[in-house]
């Protein structure tokens, strides 16, 4: 993900790329990513999009350790021409949209320390490459998130970051789709979580209601905690052809200055999968 107002490190290139220095990790590093690994594959079958699934086979993600982007991006680049580079950790905006738009998508090359396993603020490794590449093996996905990081480009020059941002945060991050009569889990934010895992499609307390582009732009979201709310797509091939054949341009202009929609809230209008109790957002905040 992206953040404006960052000072790029010594040792980065202009494009904030540093090398991943595999070399460097630790048995200890290691050890984390082969933990969170198997205790997500334990989770993940039938909880999952298959897409995500067929991802981590084609990218041969099993193999113990944590992935060399060299050898991965190889996989990915036959697969769909994209690549994986290294970076410090979040990145300008800017920066992160022109990787995207050239099918380079960034990772934090570090990995959480073993007591962290759980939570983390910051993107790691395995949230990253996990969490997000496999699902850059589906060609339609892939084109997705090369169209994502164009339409950033576009939305800087529009002073339209903030919306488009809540569309990367319901999609790419916490999004679910449809699938048959179930729902699946596909956003990066909880295939690698072992608790969102299942909070996001088990548990009673969050909404969960069908994708609805200008909608969602005005939703608010929070990044502390379980999402209250979560959107469900019909399908990538849907999601694509409502975003990347539609110019945001006057949606934009449609929505700005709309009120923003509470994060818990349902509207009338809204397709209804799950109408939440909201206990745990409840409980917590107390
Ligand atoms: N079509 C969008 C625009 O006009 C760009 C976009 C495509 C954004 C796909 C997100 C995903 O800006
Ligand atoms: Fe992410």
């Amino acid at each position: 993900m992206a953040d404006t107002s960052l000072i790029r490190p010594d040792g980065a290139a202009t494009d904030w790329t540093i090398p991943q220095n595999w070399g460097a990790y630790s048995q200890e590093d290691h050890a984390t990513w082969d933990t969170l690994f198997e205790r997500q594959v334990r989770l993940l079958p039938g909880r999952v999009t298959p897409e995500f699934l067929e991802g981590l086979d084609v990218l041969r993600l099993s193999k113990p350790g944590i992935p060399d982007f060299e050898e991965l991006s190889d996989r990915l680049m036959k697969a769909t021409g994209w690549q994986v580079v290294a970076v410090p950790g979040l990145v300008p905006d800017d920066v992160f949209f022109d990787h995207l738009a050239n099918r380079r998508f960034v990772s934090g090359n570090f990995i959480r320390r073993p007591d962290q396993l759980d939570y983390l603020q910051e993107p790691d490794v395995f949230h990253d490459v996990f969490g997000h590449v496999p699902l850059l093996v589906n060609p339609v996905f892939a084109d997705y998130m090369q169209a994502y990081g164009q339409g950033g480009q576009r939305a800087a020059a529009a002073g339209a970051i903030d919306r488009l941002s809540r569309l990367y945060w319901y999609t790419v991050e916490f999004g679910l789709v449809k699938s048959g009569d179930e729902l699946k889990i596909y956003g990066a934010g909880i295939v690698s979580s072992s608790s969102e895992s299942i909070f996001a499609l088990e548990d009673p307390s969050p909404n969960r209601i069908g994708f609805d582009l200008r909608r969602l732009m005005r939703t608010k979201y929070r990044i502390d905690d379980f999402q209250q709310n979560y959107f469900v797509i019909d399908s990538f091939e849907n999601l694509l052809d409502q975003t990347l054949n539609t110019d945001f341009g006057p949606i934009y202009d449609e929505l700005h200055g709309a009120s923003d929609i509470e994060i818990e809230a349902i509207l009338p209008t809204d397709r209804v999968y799950t109408r939440g109790t909201q206990h745990y957002a409840r409980t917590k905040d107390g």
